[in-house]
Formats: C-alpha cells, structure tokens, sequence
C-alpha cells in the first residue's frame, strides 16, 4: 500500500510488519514487551538511555535470551553541559521545598554521556535489526562503524525537514520522523531555548509530506500513532514503518510503573503538555502540576533529569502522580489495557496491513 523505499535490513533481520514498538527508556520498554511485538511480527526496540553500560548489557543479554524475532536498540546521543548554570540554580530553588515535601533532597544536576562509547561498544558486539539514535545528528563515522559491524540498519530521529537534511548528509540508512504528538522527549538535534518545545512543532502528517520532499531516505513515523487509521494515514504519507509508543504504555508486559499507568486509564489529567521541568529538554507528557508549575525551567539536559530525580523517584513510590513524569503523546485517550501482541495485531488487520 506505500510506496515508499523500504528499508535495507539485512536478511533475515526484517520485522513481517512494518509496526515498531518505540524505544521508551526509563522502564516502560521491558525485555517481555519488545520480545511480545517481536513475535507478533513487529519490531521492538530497546532503549539504552538512563541505563549503566553493565545494566544494559545485561537487558541485551535477556533481550537476546528472550526472543528469536529481530530486534532493534537506541542509544542517546549526548548534548553539550549546560549553557545556563544560573537557570539551573533557580529552577532548582523552585523545586527544592517540592522535594522536601516528599521527605528527598534534591539530586546533584551534573551533565554525563549517559555512557555512549561504552554502549556503542556493546551494541558492535550484536545483530540488531535497527540502531536508532536519538538527541543529535551522528558523524559519519560512528554511522558506518555500527553499520559495518552490526549489520544493523542505523536511524536517526528527526523533528523537523533541515534535520533530515543533516542526517542524509551523516549517512544514515532512515529516519524516525517524530512528529510533534509524540510522547516523552523531542528528538530536536538542538534544544533552542528561545522555544518552549526546543524547536519546531510540526504535526506528523505534515512533517512526513516536507520530509518526503527533502530526503530520498525511509521514513519511520511516530507521533500519536494508536490506531490502524493512524498509521495507515502515515504509511499513505510516505513512511515505510511506525513506531507505537503511547499506546504500548499501558499493555501488561510494559514496565511502565503504576502511577503513570492509573494517570493514564483514570483520564486525571486534562491533556497533555511539553515541558523542561522534568529533564531540562522539551518532553511531551500528561498536564501534571510539575510539568505545568515551570515554563521557564532552562535547557538544561541531562543536569534537570539528574536534579528532579530523587523528587520524581519519591513521588511515583508514595503514589504521587503531581510530580512524576508522565510522558504521553497527544492520542493517550485511546491507550487500551490489551496484551502487546493482540494490539499489534489489531492495528495490523485495521490499517489494513494482513488479513
Ligand atoms: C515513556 C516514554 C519514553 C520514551 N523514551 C524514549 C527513548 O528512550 N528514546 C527515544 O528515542 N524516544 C523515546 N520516547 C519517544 C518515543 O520513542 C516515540 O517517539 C513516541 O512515543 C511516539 O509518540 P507516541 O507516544 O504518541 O506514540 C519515549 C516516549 C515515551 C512515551
């Protein structure tokens, strides 16, 4: 039904359908989740981000212990240390009497690599189906380094037209066209901090249409993906694939922890909004008094995710959603409870993908 160019996996390695599940780091992503889209024909990515070089050797390990269906990962590309030092301190006065009403200190807002040549250095080691890179445009020669020794077909995650510009340019085999639904944080090469979504917000139907005229490359859409309609709407666009992250969120194998799963089925928040306040990069979740309270939290990542840690450790134990992250894309309404694999199905069968 597309016509777009698939993607250049190598044999043996390609998913039957063209559904991904999207990497979603921080827990929701569970080894039984990417291995349930596995079998169901998709194609589950695991996330490496926040994790220790050794805590994700060992998700690889279970991962390849847990499923013979292809599989892909993604890593982080670290950003440079905060240009506001200043935005950090206050945002961290703001927020100190928060954490001390949860019984926590605030956490130390140091900047890290979050571990990427270590991770790369796993990654070479395997045979993903997909390496998919997020928060920057990589240089040429880590694309080839990966393609070369993995196999894998690498992506990178693009928010606007001039960033799949640069990726081409890099020499990339796709890209993961994240359009301004999506859940958690903005792919943006940079965080502009003169915007509150750290650069351009476009819609995915019409980030697909000007991506499409600025790159000959496959195109994997994500962005409010929770039906077949959707993602029928984003393969007739010009995607070759998509990537389900909300809707997987509340699946039972996801490891999405029971605070942001009650948030979501009890519709206790309004809508959704995107916000620094968490991380100190622009992130789409629910319209929670944290993520509302602080339009003006300064770019900052990863210095704000280590500083609200603690804080949002604290909040989601004692069962308070207020001031825990709970990322989400704008079709979070539609978030069903059903096995991993029966929604794959379904949204298969629905965007007319198989009988
Ligand atoms: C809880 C959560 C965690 C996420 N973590 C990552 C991540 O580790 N790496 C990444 O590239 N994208 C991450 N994302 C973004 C997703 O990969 C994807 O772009 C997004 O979920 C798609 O929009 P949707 O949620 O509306 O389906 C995350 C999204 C969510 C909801």
């Amino acid at each position: 039904m597309t016509t777009a160019p698939p993607l250049p996996f190598a044999p043996g390695r390609a998913p039957r359908l063209p559904v991904w599940a999207a990497p979603m780091a921080g827990g929701p992503s569970s080894t039984s989740l990417i291995a349930a889209v596995g079998a169901a024909g998709g194609l589950g990515v695991l996330p490496g981000g926040y994790l220790s070089p050794a805590a994700f050797e060992e998700r690889l390990d279970a991962l390849e212990a847990a499923t013979s269906a292809p599989w892909a990962v993604n890593l982080f590309l670290p950003g440079p240390p905060t240009a506001d030092p200043a935005g950090v301190e206050a945002h961290a006065a703001r927020l100190g009497p928060v954490a001390a009403a949860h019984g926590v200190a605030l956490g130390d807002p140091r900047w890290e690599d979050d571990g990427i040549d270590a991770k790369v250095d796993l990654v070479l080691a395997r045979r993903p189906a997909a390496v998919t890179l997020t928060f920057g445009c990589p240089a040429p020669e880590l694309v080839a380094r990966i393609r070369e020794a993995t196999g894998a077909v690498v992506l990178v995650t693009t928010t606007t037209p001039e960033e799949a510009v640069e990726a081409t340019a890099a020499g990339v085999d796709g890209l993961v066209v994240q359009g301004a639904e999506a859940g958690g944080h903005r792919g943006a090469f940079r965080d502009d901090p003169a915007l509150p979504g750290g650069g351009e917000l476009v819609p995915l139907l019409e980030l697909l249409a000007r991506t499409r005229a600025a790159t000959p490359l496959p195109l994997v859409a994500a962005g409010g993906l929770m039906g077949g309609a959707d993602v029928r709407a984003a393969l007739t666009a010009g995607a070759s694939g998509v990537q389900l992250g909300t809707a997987l969120l509340c699946t039972p194998e996801a490891g999405t922890s029971e605070v942001h799963r009650r948030a979501l089925l009890d519709r206790r928040y309004p809508g959704t909004t995107v916000t620094r306040g968490f991380t100190g990069r622009p992130a789409r979740g629910l319209a929670n008094p944290l993520a509302l309270a602080h339009p003006d939290a300064p770019s900052a990542y990863p210095e704000v995710h280590h500083l609200t840690r603690p804080l949002r450790a604290a909040a989601a134990e004692q069962g308070d959603p207020d001031a825990v992250h709970l990322w989400a894309g704008e079709g979070w309404r539609a978030v069903t409870e059903e096995p991993a694999a029966d929604l794959v199905a379904r949204i298969a069968h629905e965007a007319g993908l198989e009988g």
